[in-house]
């Protein structure tokens, strides 16, 4: 495998003033992407505004000699997504890849979680998702080819205490992959789910008692986001997580099933086959993002 050259391709990455994104738009600018850096630089929980985290990293790609375009609008708006995809197109002429990172957290459990919480959460990766893609694919459709990233989380794909609106976003965007890898298939465009692991702002005061010792350095994360969005890959519709070293496919599974007949049966003889029919013991099932990751980091800790 040769150097992983992205020089004439152009990328959006989404909440790309820090964390994740900035590594990603930094090594896709140092591989020759012209990159818009999005991000209205607001806090965790997506509240402010700050045009220095955007300009900053777009700075940063400067400085180095890349080429690189900050803009500050939130991907959580019909006009916002539109605008940055279209500052792409007015600058460069042409989008090759999104990486919609783009993030905020309103943790609480659900007994108690607000549909303001619950709203806002959706607005930025969901909606989010929607608005900054469907410029960007049709733009993609247009040139037949283009590389979209979105970005899923373990706590919607194993479960995690107090992120149900969180985790109904990052699952909702894996519906998402499924179906564009579908539909851009024909055009060239392919569409993965990275989830990524990392400590950064958004993670920093997590709980980490009893857990390992494991390096949470975000550049773990970048290769896997990198190569995923690179003319190389040439898959479509996966689920990776990186983090920590460690690297991996998730899948939705299942387990084969059982056919009880061609005449409609009770809802006892259902209780009754229970076993068989959800019988999953040929695939590993993790019951949360917990057990999942102690998985991870028994991998990970070497
Ligand atoms: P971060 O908080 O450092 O980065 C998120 C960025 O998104 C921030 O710079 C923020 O200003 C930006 N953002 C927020 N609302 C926005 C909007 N409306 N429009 C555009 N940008 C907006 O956090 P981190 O960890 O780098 O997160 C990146 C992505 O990875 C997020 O989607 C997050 O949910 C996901 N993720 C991170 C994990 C981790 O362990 N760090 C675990 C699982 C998922």
């Amino acid at each position: 495998m040769g150097t992983l050259d992205f020089t004439g391709r152009v990328a959006v990455v989404t909440g790309a003033g820090g964390g994740l994104g900035r590594t990603y738009a930094l090594d896709l600018a140092r591989r020759g992407c012209k990159v818009v850096v999005n991000d209205p630089g607001v806090a965790r929980d997506g509240t402010g505004g700050d045009v220095a985290p955007a300009d900053g990293v777009a700075g940063e790609i400067r400085a180095a000699g890349g080429e690189a375009l900050a803009k500050h609008d939130s991907v959580a708006t019909e006009e916002g997504g539109r605008a940055i995809v279209r500052a792409a197109l007015e600058r460069w002429g042409r989008l090759d890849i999104l990486i919609h990172n783009a993030g905020i957290l309103r943790d609480r459990s659900f007994a108690k979680t607000t549909a303001e919480e619950w709203r806002a959460v959706m607005a930025v990766h969901l909606d989010g998702a929607y608005f900054v893609t469907r410029p960007a694919f049709l733009a993609m459709k247009e040139a037949r080819y283009g590389r979209i990233l979105m970005t899923t989380s373990v706590s919607g794909l194993f479960g995690n205490f107090g992120q149900a609106n969180y985790g109904a976003a990052k699952m909702g965007l894996v519906g998402l992959v499924n179906v564009l890898a579908i539909e851009g298939a024909r055009d060239g465009i392919l569409v993965n789910a990275i989830s990524p692991t990392a400590e950064t702002r958004m993670t920093r005061d997590l709980q980490r008692d009893g857990l390992p010792d494991v390096s949470r350095d975000p550049a773990h994360v970048t290769p896997a986001a990198v190569y995923l969005v690179s003319e190389a890959c040439r898959d479509t519709g996966l689920i990776l997580h990186a983090g920590h070293g460690f690297y991996g496919r998730i899948q939705v599974a299942h387990n084969g099933g059982v056919f009880l007949g061609r005449e409609p049966v009770s809802a006892e003889t259902v209780a009754e086959n229970w076993g068989r029919i959800t019988d999953f013991s040929c695939v590993e099932i993790k019951p949360s993002l917990q057990a999942y990751m102690a998985m991870v980091y028994a991998k990970s800790s070497v």
